[in-house]
């Protein structure tokens, strides 16, 4: 017993000195809270994959899928020209959907450049559309007062120097195969290469309020933080732009400063995540579709209820969503991404404040049945979203003396707070118990909201 103690103490010293051994930059847990706030209070963002996968229309994974070669993917470079963009119109449709930040590839795992770069010429301006993209979005996006950022792939699937491993198109199985289809290609190259396009894309547009890398794969055949040289990488990142975010995909998990939210992929956690038992900042990556890039025949699209339930969930859980957008090749939104768009804003207009600014209810409130709470710690106002509709007699068990006042949130109409109509119930109320008296017929909203005054 003795042992295992003293093997635990030691563990747990080892990993402490360790963790303040790796450190990328210094900040105190105040400071990072105070430089993520806006952040926190934003909860909704859209992520945007648009890049030459959207003219395949199968995926942007679409290279690896098929396992397409340089020269068969050049067509899409060749012809790549979306005659129909309009950043101004994506960011309204942003803007009118409730999201408060948008984060767009600068380069996907395709490795082709949405933006001007010096590194290379496989970049927008060599195409037929010829414009910085990304500088149109920009502007477009800060003008309509929406936070910026930048997905950027670690993984490149066109870069000659980029090696070969399991995730790329030209993966193979044992170790000789890989050895010899690497014995020309020189990491080291493109890790100076993506640290050169970030320096770019974090010096040429501005105040960037966010990062996105993507992904790390350690092990067999796999990438880590010494083939990005993420630790050389994240110490620009934070000298460029002190005030950015970034998320968790560098292998820095061990770092501090390494990272600053986590990033659940199209997954619904059961609970708010942690670190140590501590409590860390995350945000759910979701798409519409099973697909990130335009998908044509893609069809399994989630909707509205399933949507305004993911944000309202992840956001009683402490959370935020980045809603992704797959633009097509001609660069608009498809109908099915306006439309969801169109039914979320719909929602948000008038229930947006049970998400900005919101977070998990304190734990001595009870969840009633079929709701989801969200709560405002800075107005305490608790909100009690109804999943579905109940009848007229609604019990909140316990929070009699907690509330002063009740009322739908979309429309401002009070609640009453009244004695339960029924005997049935009254044998079932007990002390401290409130009853609001609902209306029998539900809003004519989606996912009705009460809000509720407390003291
Ligand atoms: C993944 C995929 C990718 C997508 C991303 C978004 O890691 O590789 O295509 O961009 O997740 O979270």
């Amino acid at each position: 017993m003795k042992h295992l103690l003293l093997m635990v103490f030691t563990v747990v010293l080892v990993s402490q000195l360790s963790y303040s051994q790796n450190k990328i930059w210094n900040e105190t847990e105040e400071q990072k809270t105070e430089r993520m706030a806006w952040w926190t209070d934003a909860r909704f963002g859209m992520f945007i994959h648009w890049g030459l996968y959207a003219q395949a229309a199968r995926h942007e994974w679409v290279k690896k899928n098929e396992r397409i070669s340089d020269e068969a993917y050049q067509k899409y470079f060749e012809m790549f020209n979306p005659d129909l963009f309009d950043a101004k119109e994506w960011a309204k449709k942003a803007k009118a959907a409730g999201m408060k930040y948008a984060v767009i590839t600068t380069k996907h795992h395709e490795g082709f450049n949405m933006f001007k770069s010096a590194y290379t010429g496989y970049n927008i301006m060599n195409t037929p559309y010829g414009k910085d993209i990304i500088k149109e979005w920009v502007d477009a996006f800060r003008a309509e007062g929406l936070r910026i950022g930048f997905y950027y792939s670690l993984i490149d699937w066109h870069h000659p120097e980029y090696t070969i491993d399991r995730v790329h198109p030209q993966s193979v199985n044992t170790k000789e195969q890989y050895d010899a289809l690497n014995k020309d290609r020189d990491m080291g190259i493109y890790r100076e290469y993506l640290k050169n396009q970030v320096r770019e894309i974090l010096t040429n547009y501005g105040k960037i309020d966010v990062l996105w890398l993507d992904f790390s794969f350690p092990g067999e055949f796999g990438k880590g933080k010494d083939d990005w040289g993420s630790v050389e990488l994240m110490k620009m990142v934070r000298q460029l732009q002190p005030e950015i975010l970034v998320n968790d995909r560098a292998d820095l998990k061990d770092y501090e400063g390494g990272w600053d939210f986590t990033t659940p992929e199209q997954f619904k956690v059961q609970k708010w995540p942690e670190e140590n038992g501590v409590k860390i900042p995350w945000e759910t990556c979701q798409t519409f579709s099973g697909s990130w890039g335009y998908y044509r025949d893609e069809h399994t699209w989630k909707d509205n209820k399933q949507l305004l339930v993911l944000l309202i969930e992840s956001v009683s859980k402490g959370g935020n969503v980045l809603l992704n957008v797959g633009p097509t090749a001609r660069g608009t939104f498809d109908y099915r991404a306006d439309r969801a768009l169109n039914e979320m804003g719909k929602w948000m207009k008038y229930n947006s404040r049970s998400i900005y600014g919101c977070t998990e209810a304190p734990k001595d409130f009870i969840v009633p049945d079929n709701t989801l709470l969200t709560y405002n710690p800075k107005t305490k106002r608790m909100y009690i979203h109804l999943l579905d509709y109940p009848m007229t007699n609604f019990l909140l068990r316990s929070y009699g003396d907690k509330v002063r006042y009740a009322q739908f949130l979309h429309d401002g109409s009070e609640i009453k707070i009244g004695k339960p109509q029924g005997h049935w119930i009254q044998q079932e109320t007990i002390e401290n118990d409130i009853n609001l008296i609902l209306p029998i017929i539900k809003p004519n909203v989606e996912i009705p909201v009460i809000e509720l005054f407390l003291n």
